[in-house]
């Protein structure tokens, strides 16, 4: 990638960032979209407001381009974990019904299933990891006829696994199950087609490989996820003529719309708009095939050392994010520690060192994180 584009992150002046699976430094660009629509709204008060929403209508184009979705079909949320409670508590439960899923999602994608099973007696069915992976045939063994949903993450935040959506598509549907995916691992570093993959649900947050402050999460449902979830947290922005406040009869908005309840981050959506422009410039395809050869790097350089490494390097199974483990177990916080104390950021996670790098970390880079492990 270019200098110009390096340039763009200061971070790299200052630190090895390879953390992004947790959070992100946004470019300057965003920063300064950002900054753009606070100071309007600092000198020009409620003026342009309609300048606002047009730019959250092109944010949310652009976030539908990217999953190949229609406009109508992504919401904005807070973050992931509101958007997958909106799609439990939307849909109507029935004694015997089952939810399938992976022992080690990230609690965003546990606890809206744990929370109907408390409430509503609906059985969760967790598959387990094996060799770093999904174990995709335990689950598959899991899903019958009262399967309502398999939730899994795209690209998993403990291992790096990427799941084979397509393949799960069609187990969903084979059982009029919905397919939940939490794309916020994935989504603007790895390609995704919610339409070809058979995905019902996506849902995500901008703060991670979107390059966007915190703050910004969204929803996509698929048409047969919209008949079967109900808008349950709903207001003003809901429905068709938001500033008809008195038309009070109106329907809800089309397609995933209903759930957009008030007003939102203006600011963020100018920040998501730059981000998901400079993505869009490189293209998820071009800035996946250049994180595989980074952390193929990584891996082959992580072997020389005396290191594992726990996440599948399988094609189709690999991903942006490489999880190692010190061969005799050497603390986790203390290679983290170590690390930092060199200005190289990862991520403890469990008994593995998460290492996440984005588009503008180089190769020198990797080195130079592989030099300094002990
Ligand atoms: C797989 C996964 N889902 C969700 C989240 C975050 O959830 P939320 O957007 O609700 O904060 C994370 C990261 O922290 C994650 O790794």
């Amino acid at each position: 990638m270019t200098p110009e584009l390096r340039a763009l992150f200061p971070i790299t002046q200052r630190a090895v960032y390879l953390n992004h699976a947790a959070i992100s430094p946004p470019p300057t660009t965003t920063i300064e979209a950002v900054e753009a629509q606070l100071r309007d709204v600092h000198e020009n008060g409620s003026l342009n407001y309609l300048d606002w929403l047009e730019v959250k209508r092109r944010t949310r184009e652009s976030l539908a381009q990217l999953l190949n979705a229609r406009p109508e079909q992504v919401a904005f949320m807070r973050n992931t974990s509101d958007a997958l409670s909106t799609v439990a508590n939307g849909l109507k439960w029935k004694t015997g019904d089952n939810i399938v899923t992976f022992r080690r999602e990230f609690p965003s994608n546990i606890y809206p299933w744990l929370r109907l099973r408390d409430a509503l007696g609906v059985e969760v069915r967790a598959c387990e990891e094996r060799d770093g992976k999904v174990d995709l045939q335990q689950l598959e063994s899991m899903v019958d006829a009262n399967t309502r949903l398999i939730a899994i993450s795209h690209v998993q935040f403990g291992s790096g696994f990427r799941a084979d959506l397509e393949r799960l598509g069609r187990l969903a549907r084979r059982h009029d199950a919905l397919l939940v995916v939490d794309t916020i691992q994935s989504l603007g570093v790895v390609p995704i087609d919610v339409e070809a993959e058979l995905v019902d649900v996506a849902a995500g947050a901008g703060h991670k490989w979107l390059l966007t402050p915190e703050g910004v999460g969204y929803l996509y449902l698929s048409d047969r996820a919209r008949e079967r979830v109900e808008p349950t947290l709903v207001g003003w922005t809901s429905v068709p003529n938001p500033e008809d406040y008195v038309g009070i009869a109106q329907p809800w908005n089309r397609g995933t719309l209903a759930w957009e309840t008030g007003t939102g981050p203006a600011a963020f959506f100018y920040g998501l708009r730059a981000s998901l422009n400079l993505l869009q410039e490189y293209g998820p395809a071009r800035i996946a095939t250049y994180l595989e050869e980074l952390t193929d790097h990584l891996c082959e350089r992580v072997l020389s050392k005396s290191y594992e490494i726990v996440s599948s390097r399988e094609p189709g199974e690999k991903s942006q994010i490489v999880c190692i483990r010190h061969q005799r177990r050497f603390s986790v916080t203390a290679l983290y520690g170590q690390l930092k104390a060199k200005n190289i950021i990862t991520a403890p996670r469990g008994d593995r060192l998460r290492i996440a790098p984005h588009l503008y970390n180089t190769l020198e880079e990797i080195d130079q994180f592989v030099d300094a492990l002990p």
